[in-house]
């Protein structure tokens, strides 16, 4: 039988500043555990302002100031075909999740999630916007997005590994 695959969707308002983030740290993760084969990853917006763009250069400076690669992510806009292509959309944040719910009719169980639901350290639900804040906004963002990065990898990491029969 071959590997299950697992794909994974991080989705802001914007596309430019947490969800690409998110898409850079959790998809370096994912190579470090040489899941690269078993899990895909991406991001997108509610909104369509962004549409092509690069990431906003304050959460790439961040972000590559620890290693993470944001050179090839451009924004998109979320659409009905990412409910079905998907085994996991993450919202960044309540906002967020409100307006996915938006995009699609009976959207699959345990398909959509706050993504700080993974990271039970943090003590909150939502990842807030850095886009019009203070520059410490971003450090934080990407603390809360590597914490529940881990979180969410060894989640899959149990689904993928499952239980041996006996
Ligand atoms: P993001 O941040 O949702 O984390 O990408 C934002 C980016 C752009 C805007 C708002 C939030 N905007 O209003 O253009």
């Amino acid at each position: 039988m071959s590997n299950p695959v697992i794909s994974v969707l991080f989705v802001c308002l914007g596309n430019i500043c947490r969800s690409p983030t998110a898409h850079a740290v959790f998809r370096s993760k994912v190579m470090e555990a040489g899941l690269q084969d078993q899990i895909i990853v991406d991001s997108a917006g509610t909104g369509d302002w962004h549409i092509g763009d690069p990431p906003d250069a304050r959460s790439v400076e961040v972000a590559e100031g620890k290693g993470y690669d944001m050179s090839k992510i451009f924004a998109r806009q979320i659409c009905t075909e990412d409910f079905d292509k998907f085994d996991y959309i993450l919202a960044m944040d309540e906002e967020n999740y409100n307006n996915i719910q938006k995009v699609k009719l009976d959207i699959k169980s345990n398909l959509l999630h706050l993504f700080l639901s993974f990271n039970k350290a943090a003590g909150r639900l939502d990842v807030p916007d850095p886009y019009y804040g203070a520059g410490g906004g971003f450090d934080h963002v990407l603390e809360l997005i590597e914490g529940a990065s881990d979180g969410l990898l060894n989640h899959i990491r149990q689904r993928l590994n499952g239980v041996p029969c006996r």
